[in-house]
């Protein structure tokens, strides 16, 4: 067994209508609760490493513990780089064996985005790897990059097939009112699907079949964990997300894969201060990782049993 791609994943993925989870791992306890569900529900999964999680746990010892998981998983797995910043970091997690990065050229000038991603594309595909790219800007922050609700702006359609068309990237993602973090909506939440189906048509037209579209900024920020947090001595107020009915809508369109860490970040939490509030005398760290890996677990098999839908892809 090895890691793969994301290529087959996203075909099956379009044609059934649901989404694979791609899921924020910064150490062991998040990578096991992960990989357990995933192994639970029969699905294939990508877990992704943010520049940040690559500082704080070393891609050595990543790249070695998801190797691990897909040997004693044996599931369809790809390690994926999250939100890459420039050629460098795309190329050093190629040469680590990722099958998968993204370069988030988002924030940057249209034609030095379009540039720097045919460049790593090329990179990239001579190795067999795949390669993700943004269009759009979504709000909150992620490492370094802080977007303001005011400076978000939606992915023009026409510019997607452009882009698409110039730089060869495998999958897109795209901005429709999804935003990072856990403060993501004051208000209602909206996601604009309208534009998430004009793209496709627009893709499908200039003959791009089945393209897979990516959405970031995907937790739901389940108010349990939020409550737990809170009741153990947390505070965390006004924390809201994307509803789960939202993020299936998107699965059964052209959404392909769906980012989450702001969950998995709330539920460790919240399993952590649970244990800690419960035992006030103990001081075993497996005691309170192990609760929270649970937790994680839990949470990741209900995203994948009655959110995105892709128990029993690995069939
Ligand atoms: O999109 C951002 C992810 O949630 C990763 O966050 O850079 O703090 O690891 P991080
Ligand atoms: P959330 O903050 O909604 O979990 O989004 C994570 C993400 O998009 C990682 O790239
Ligand atoms: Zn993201």
């Amino acid at each position: 067994m090895a890691l793969v791609t994301t290529t087959k994943m996203f075909e099956k993925a379009f044609a059934g209508g649901y989404a694979i989870g791609a899921f924020n791992i910064n150490n062991m306890e998040i990578i096991q609760g992960v990989v357990a569900a995933a192994k639970a529900q029969n699905s294939a999964v990508i877990l992704q490493v943010s520049k940040s999680a690559l500082k704080y746990a070393h891609p050595k010892y990543l790249k070695a513990m998801v190797d691990a998981a897909v040997e004693e998983t044996g599931l369809d797995i790809a390690l994926h780089l999250d939100h890459g910043s420039d050629f460098q970091i795309c190329k050093d997690c190629i040469d680590y064996g990722f099958t998968s990065v993204m370069y988030d050229g988002s924030h940057l000038d249209y034609e030095e985005n379009v540039a720097t991603t045919k460049e790593i594309v090329e990179y990239a595909h001579k190795r067999g790897v795949v390669v993700e790219a943004e269009l759009g800007k979504l709000a909150g922050v992620e490492d370094e990059v802080n977007v303001s609700a005011e400076n978000a702006t939606y992915t023009d359609p026409d510019q997607a097939v452009d882009f698409i068309k110039r730089t060869g990237v495998d999958s897109l993602a795209i901005a429709i009112g999804t935003s990072h973090g856990a403060y993501k909506f004051k208000g209602e939440a909206k996601l604009d699907f309208d534009r998430l189906e004009t793209i496709t048509k627009k893709l499908e037209a200039a003959g791009f079949h089945h393209y897979p579209i990516v959405l970031h900024g995907a937790s739901s920020v389940d108010q349990s964990s939020v409550e737990t947090c809170n009741a153990y001595g947390g505070q965390i107020d006004g924390a809201k997300g994307i509803p789960a009915e939202m993020l299936r809508k998107a699965a059964s369109m052209a959404v392909c894969k769906i980012n989450m860490d702001t969950d998995i970040r709330l539920a460790m939490t919240a399993a952590i201060r649970k244990s800690f509030g419960e035992n006030p005398s103990a001081f075993d760290p497996r005691g309170y990782l192990g609760a929270a890996r649970e937790l994680i677990q839990a949470l990741v098999e209900d995203k994948i049993k009655n959110v995105i839908g892709s128990t029993d892809s690995m069939n």
